[in-house]
């Protein structure tokens, strides 16, 4: 079974950024072949990773719709096909595949394509010990799509009393919709002032996080950013790095923190 790793929390909180940072960080300790899967229908995973994806899971899903009603040519099973495509989808990096979930569902039934997809997505992924997945905000996508429980959700706020809040119905979400997860990691980011919010500890308490971690507003991040680079650049010094480092060692990843 893979070690999934999955992100979420509203948008523009950092989810993309960190999923990336976590994903160039396991292969730094040698945690590797590593999945990312977008699963933010604006996906920007890839470009953050620095590569390209040219077809999504969301156009499979569109096609596997046609042919639950129309059926389809003889001598191709179901499954079949739809490894192949899934396996068309996957963009081939050094220690990384990339995988995007494109755009949502539109109008009408989608479960049979989904349950063929799921099992397909299932398969796929089993040859990767480590997934990380860069969610749009909500939590559906863990509901929905995902077969296996996850091992370490990280959830990310902004510092704002509003952003702390949606940490905390995030986390009833996880007992309304049932998702299952080993540990849970809060992250606190782009903090202006180096130290967390009073309220942490309260939250800490509610949510029984396992880790609660605050990460600083950090302008070498903010520049890769603005001029679209990728995230694999960023320097080993950088503290969010480090805090990324040290959030998977005390996780309890195999693997040698690196220096
Ligand atoms: N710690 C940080 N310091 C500075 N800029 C950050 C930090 N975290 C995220 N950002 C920037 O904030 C913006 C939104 O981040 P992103 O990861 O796309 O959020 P999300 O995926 O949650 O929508 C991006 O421009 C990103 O570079
Ligand atoms: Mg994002």
């Amino acid at each position: 079974m893979s070690y999934l790793i999955a992100v979420s929390g509203k948008g523009g909180v950092g989810k993309t950024t960190l999923s990336g940072l976590i994903v160039a960080r396991l292969i730094a300790r040698n945690c590797t072949p590593v999945l990312a899967v977008d699963a933010d229908p604006n996906m920007c995973l890839d470009s953050v990773l620095g590569v390209t994806v040219t077809s999504t899971i969301g156009a499979i899903r569109e096609e596997a719709k046609v042919f639950a009603a129309k059926g389809m040519s003889a001598g191709v099973s179901k499954q079949d096909w739809m490894e192949f495509k899934i396996a068309e989808c996957l963009v081939e990096a050094n220690d990384f595949d990339l995988i995007a979930m494109g755009r949502s569902e539109g109008a009408g039934c989608y479960c049979y394509a989904n349950n063929v997809l799921k099992n397909a997505i299932e398969k796929v992924s089993k040859v990767y010990p480590y997934i990380v997945l860069d969610n749009e905000a909500g939590l559906e996508n863990l509901s929905r799509r995902i077969v296996q429980s996850v091992d370490l959700l990280v959830m990310v706020a902004d510092p704002s009393s509003r952003g702390l809040q949606t940490v905390v119905r995030l986390h009833q979400m996880t007992g309304e919709m049932n998702i299952k997860y080993g540990k849970l990691a809060i992250i606190v980011n782009r903090l202006r002032r180096d130290e967390l919010p009073e309220r942490m500890e309260e939250i800490r308490e509610i949510t029984k996080a396992d880790f609660v971690i605050g990460m600083p507003d950090c302008s070498e991040l903010a520049e890769i950013a603005e001029k679209g680079g990728n995230i694999m650049n960023v320097s080993e010094d950088n503290k969010i790095v480090k805090l990324v480092d040290d959030l998977l060692e005390q996780a309890g990843l195999p693997g040698r923190k690196p220096a």
